[in-house]
């Protein structure tokens, strides 16, 4: 990739395409630095325009030498199709939040081969959507983009927004960072992106100690990064402070020696000066004015300022007394019953009997075992009544059959701690053949590439770890004495499947195929 050709393609965009936006800072970079800090006290800003033209030089240099190659970036630099490029950057924006870097590049990877422009993606289903997304989290992510392909096809003419005000304004799920990440990264539009790395390295840098969400640090941090931003290349700018954030200013153990704008980060000033005094103690030094003593530098504004710490700053976290965040909620926790109801396949092995979750709320429109919220702890006949009763209404049917315990699963989501208490039911074929647009009977193999849920997949690897263990048992003709196990039907299923497949009678319905019976069944 011919950096110097993006950066100076960039720069150029950056010139051609500013626009007067809320966020828009190029004008201002010009005017005095003084306008730009906060009434309280320039110690949390730059009052020296010389100083700030040092840092974005500083962090620029370090960045160009030092950043990871991601496929966003590589897009984001070489494509010369605004359109695509957009899209290239608002997907992985996107795909970025709240998941890591790591985890994040093989699913864009995908993504962009299989849908590489807007269009492509608006053509997908939902359900295609989804099943891409599957394991990434956070579901609604997948829905939005998709919503967004399509709203930009059929209302904006196929052209994805070019301004951070038209991003967020047009695009579902774009928010105050996306949008200007996406504008400056895509569009060279001179705006500062303000992310949870770089809330951390900003509130470092000028000792933003107050809760780092409420509206006085949030606003500030903006400001901050509107005023940082470089005119030039505030795509890369932006990203770097990103970068800054993920490698070295990191949430624990920051490694400040590698940081390339230690020389402005008023954290590490403290930390310094602190260690500074401690050993001029030890050497009996206190009492004299040594000229090597640094001062230490602290708001002016002290008890009034709205982006000082409330706590006095603590000497073992150094640097990581910043920022400060208000205490988390404790998380929801939840106890949900759930069965893995299997029945013979058509064409040999088993069968699993999954349900479509509502399409709004927690992993909306995923695939899910039968399952039930628990809203008070029962006994674990009345769990299995109620069970049974679900899958019944689920299958239209009345069931009598026998449930197995199985186990229980722990799934912690941001806000929930969910356990699964998971049950089995082997089915024979009778009685079980229809499906419903919300119910699908799914070969084990398209299970495994279904837009499922992690939580799902974790309940059918216990599943199957008890299963194992059952037909180890039984092949040791030991006497069966799990009461998890599942009946000896099960057991003579997995034997008449095994058959079939090794009669080479065993092939399986493929993923597509499913999505393909729902597609139809939509349309
Ligand atoms: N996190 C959010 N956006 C990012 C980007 N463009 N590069 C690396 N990490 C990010």
């Amino acid at each position: 990739m011919n950096r110097l050709r993006s950066a100076v393609f960039k720069g150029k965009r950056a010139r051609q395409e500013s626009v007067e936006t809320k966020v828009q800072t190029r004008k201002r970079s010009k005017k005095p630095f003084k306008e730009e800090e906060p009434p309280s006290s320039s110690y949390h800003s730059f009052s020296d325009p010389a100083d700030v033209v040092q840092l974005r030089s500083q962090l620029l240099s370090w960045y160009d030498e030092d950043k990871r190659e991601l496929p966003w970036r590589t897009l984001g630099m070489t494509e010369s199709d605004r359109n695509i490029r957009t899209y290239a950057v608002w997907v992985s924006e996107i795909m970025l939040q709240q998941t890591q870097v790591a985890t994040v590049k093989d699913y864009y990877n995908r993504w962009m081969k299989r849908w590489p422009r807007v269009q492509d993606l608006a053509a997908a289903t939902l359900e295609e959507v989804n099943q891409m997304w599957a394991g990434l989290g956070y579901y609604s992510r997948g829905k939005r983009l998709h919503e967004g392909a399509q709203k930009v096809m059929s209302e904006l003419k196929g052209q994805m927004p070019q301004t951070v005000e038209d991003l967020l304004k047009q695009l579902p799920g774009v928010g105050r960072y996306t949008a200007a990440a996406v504008g400056s990264i895509a569009l060279g539009q001179v705006t500062g992106a303000v992310d949870g790395n770089v809330v951390r390295v900003l509130c470092r840098l000028r000792a933003v100690g107050a809760d780092s969400t409420s509206p006085a640090v949030t606003e500030a941090l903006w400001n901050l990064a509107n005023l940082l931003v470089d005119p030039e290349r505030p795509g890369d700018f932006n990203q770097a402070m990103m970068e800054l954030g993920a490698r070295v200013c990191t949430p624990k153990g920051p490694l400040c020696f590698q940081c390339p704008v230690q020389s402005h980060c008023r954290s590490y000033r403290k930390v310094y000066v602190k260690q500074k005094q401690n050993s001029m103690k030890l050497l009996g030094k206190v009492h004299k004015t040594t000229p090597d003593l640094p001062d230490i530098e602290d708001c002016m504004n002290g008890e009034t300022c709205l982006l000082c710490p409330s706590e006095p700053w603590d000497h073992e976290l150094g640097v990581q007394n910043f920022p400060r965040k208000p205490a988390k909620k404790a998380p929801r926790v939840e106890r949900t019953l759930t069965c893995v109801v299997s029945r013979p396949g058509e064409e040999g092995g088993e069968e699993f009997l999954l349900t479509q979750r509502p399409n709004k709320g927690l992993l909306a429109g995923l695939w899910e075992f039968p399952s039930l919220l628990l809203k008070e702890e029962n006994s674990e006949v009345k769990q299995k009544k109620a069970l049974r009763d679900e899958i019944s209404t689920v299958l239209r049917t009345s069931m009598t059959d026998h449930l197995q315990y199985v186990g229980e699963v722990m799934h912690i989501f941001s806000h929930i701690h969910q356990t699964y208490v998971v049950y089995s039911l082997s089915l024979t074929e009778s009685n079980t053949r229809a499906q419903t647009e919300k119910t699908r009977w799914l070969h084990r193999s398209a299970l495994q590439e279904a837009a499922v849920s992690t939580g799902l997949k974790k309940i059918l690897k216990l599943f199957d770890s008890v299963d194992n263990l059952k037909e180890k048992v039984s092949k040791d003709g030991k006497k069966q004495k799990h009461a998890s196990l599942k009946n000896d039907k099960k057991l003579q299923m997995s034997k008449k499947s095994r058959l079939a497949a090794a009669n080479g009678g065993g092939t399986q319905p493929c993923i597509s195929s499913f999505f393909k019976t729902v597609k139809e069944e939509n349309s």
